[in-house]
């Protein structure tokens, strides 16, 4: 069996360089995690969370999954986006979508070209709901090239799934009881290493029904 002594190797060098900045930086943080953010983002593995907004260790909560998104009944989301609103009382929450991401890549292709094979995945069912955002902004996304038709479903699938944060019984909840809570709709060019607010959040004053 492989050990993957590399990692482990890494690991000592990093806690040991941390340790050095700051010797009680573990202590510390061993007794309790306070972040302001909840970070919502792709598992693309180009798009690390803490490292793009350089924060450390306990300073953002994170969920990641295969092209952002935020579907009204997946329990895993749901859960981490109640805990980090209940019990964290994060005041931000960001989903952040990325250019060149492979699952609307993949969403789109599907759409247009069929099943490529005739093997039917799993994922084809995730993906559905980039088809669906795809869907919505028929008009919109008509008529622009292929790499345009790309960037702005990556940007539209952001401002949808900010939607579906904002429509979560969650932050309905927390917004109804006065929380100070806002959501953001960021994305994040790989190409650059630079993130872009695309300006479609909401806070208590502004929240919707969409
Ligand atoms: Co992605």
């Amino acid at each position: 069996m492989k050990k993957l002594a590399k990692l482990f190797k890494n690991n000592l060098q990093w806690a040991e360089k941390i340790k050095r900045e700051d010797p009680s930086f573990f202590k510390n943080l061993s007794q309790q995690q306070a972040p302001e953010y909840l970070w919502i983002g792709c598992s693309d593995s180009r798009v690390p969370a803490n490292q793009i907004v350089n924060l450390a260790p306990g300073e953002v909560f994170v969920h990641r999954n295969i092209a952002n998104v935020v579907v009204h009944t997946d329990l895993n989301c749901l859960s981490v986006i109640q805990f980090a609103v209940d019990i964290l009382k994060v005041k931000h929450i960001i989903v952040c979508g990325h250019y060149g991401c492979g699952g609307i890549h993949a969403a789109m292709e599907k759409t247009k070209y069929g099943h490529k094979t005739k093997k039917v995945c799993l994922i084809d069912n995730w993906l559905g709901h980039i088809e669906d955002v795809a869907r919505f902004h028929k008009q919109e996304l008509k008529g622009l090239s292929k790499k345009q038709h790309h960037k702005r479903l990556c940007e539209l699938n952001v401002i949808e799934q900010v939607k579906n944060v904002c429509n979560t019984s969650v932050v309905n909840k927390a917004w109804n009881e006065g929380a100070d809570l806002t959501i953001h709709g960021w994305i994040y060019d790989i190409n650059n290493g630079i993130l872009k607010d695309l300006k479609t959040g909401h806070d208590r004053s502004t929240k919707r029904k969409n």
